[in-house]
């Protein structure tokens, strides 16, 4: 017989890199663990405990049963376009124009991945400092572009600098893609620290992917720096946001994308040929969480804040695992290099000793093996339990 079978390199799939085998096989331990009964906690994913704000859905629903169920504008409702924009000038100080420089998109994720699309030729490289999120390399890959890991160094608490990427970088380095608030390390850039990167991204024509997603979730005053704000860098910085992480809507999948217009014009057709639009009801919904005031983002943000501390103070007892203190995102990064384990082994063995699921430091490339991440958008009770099991296994 002729025809396809789990053998056949097929050139879209040879363009993806297969999941991590040993991560995907502790998390589907993890999962058939707690199917069986037994008591597991799980702190190895990036999904917020917190519900939606109840005005969020309602205004959902409404547009549910009030008939927007249609296909929208491509590029979001102008609505919502225009909300963003204000939002961009208002929080971020970067000048929008709503009809030509926004596009509304299914989540963060696929406003990253169709301005990949649009930017790279084939083989051109993608600077992606490490350790970094999961997906960032093979959307890079599926995109025809290379991934070129820039590894951060733990001492400078993951932050790149120009010298590592000056190391890195090649004649064929075409897009740096950039995450502050950071995942999975917890660490937020400061403007000086951005500014002098977006330079050398300026001097090598190099352009500048700011994933901002974890905007919102910031910690002891810090301040969220956008790059597009400064108008010189504007020209090659493509910002990405998203509802997801902010007001806990994750699996309503909404982000957009803001960009130079020359820019967005060659994203649309790739946005429009993968997705259409968003989904409808759901750019109603982000209207109202844009347009409305902040007092749940704020309410989330000292929760946030609280359990942080929670954790990074349970932590400290331990002799053998160290957490590096975030300034933001809802995880921390735990150096686990006293134990004497590899990541995977680690996560692993807490498994099973301790019902506890962590991600390994080896899933968001070499740079993070030696750690763990773990989630702490949970309540304070999981957190003190989760917390404990680590110091009962490991000390
Ligand atoms: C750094 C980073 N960027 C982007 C995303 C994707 O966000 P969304 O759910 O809006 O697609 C995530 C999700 O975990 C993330 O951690």
């Amino acid at each position: 017989m002729t025809g396809l079978t789990a053998e056949t390199p097929l050139v879209y799939s040879r363009k993806i890199r297969p999941l991590p085998s040993a991560t995907i096989e502790l998390a589907q331990k993890a999962r058939i663990l707690k199917a069986e009964g037994q008591d597991v906690i799980e702190l190895a994913g990036g999904d917020p405990d917190f519900t939606p704000d109840k005005h969020i859905l309602d205004s959902i629903s409404d547009a549910l049963f009030g008939g927007k169920t249609k296909y929208t504008h491509p590029r979001g409702i102008p609505e919502l376009r225009q909300a963003i924009a204000k939002k961009h000038k208002k929080e971020n100080n970067i000048d929008a124009d709503w009809k030509t420089q926004i596009i509304v998109t299914s989540g963060g994720k696929q406003a990253i991945a169709v301005a990949l699309m649009a930017l790279l030729e084939n083989n051109e490289e993608v600077l992606i400092p490490q350790p970094s999120w999961v997906s960032y390399d093979n959307m890079t890959l599926i995109a025809g572009g290379i991934p070129k890991p820039v590894a951060a160094a733990a001492s400078n608490k993951f932050k790149v600098t120009v010298d590592d990427l000056e190391k890195q970088a090649t004649n064929r380095s075409k897009v740096l893609l950039f995450n502050n608030p950071q995942n999975p390390t917890g660490q937020v850039y400061s403007k000086s620290e951005i500014d002098e990167i977006c330079e050398w991204c300026a001097s090598r024509g190099v352009y500048f992917i700011s994933d901002e997603v974890y905007e919102h979730i910031i910690f002891d005053g810090a301040k969220h720096y956008s790059p597009a704000s400064n108008e010189r860098f504007a020209k090659f910085v493509i910002t990405i946001n998203a509802v997801s992480k902010t007001y806990s809507m994750t699996g309503l999948r909404l982000g957009w994308l803001h960009a130079p217009e020359w820019i967005v014009n060659k994203i649309d057709p790739h946005h429009q040929h993968l997705i259409t639009c968003a989904t409808s009801i759901v750019q109603w919904g982000a209207l109202t969480a844009l347009e409305t005031p902040h007092d749940g983002i704020t309410k989330r943000q000292k929760a946030y804040s609280d359990r942080r501390d929670i954790v990074v103070q349970l932590l400290s007892k331990s002799k053998t695992v160290k957490p590096l203190v975030p300034t933001g995102t809802f995880y921390v990064f735990l150096d686990i290099t006293k134990t004497g384990f590899s990541s995977i082994d680690f996560c692993s063995n807490l498994l099973d000793n301790g019902g506890l699921a962590l991600c390994p430091g080896s899933a968001f490339g070499a740079a993070g093996e030696g750690w763990a991440r773990m989630l702490f958008a949970r309540d304070d009770n999981t957190l003190k339990e989760a917390c404990g099991r680590i110091l009962s296994v490991y000390g």
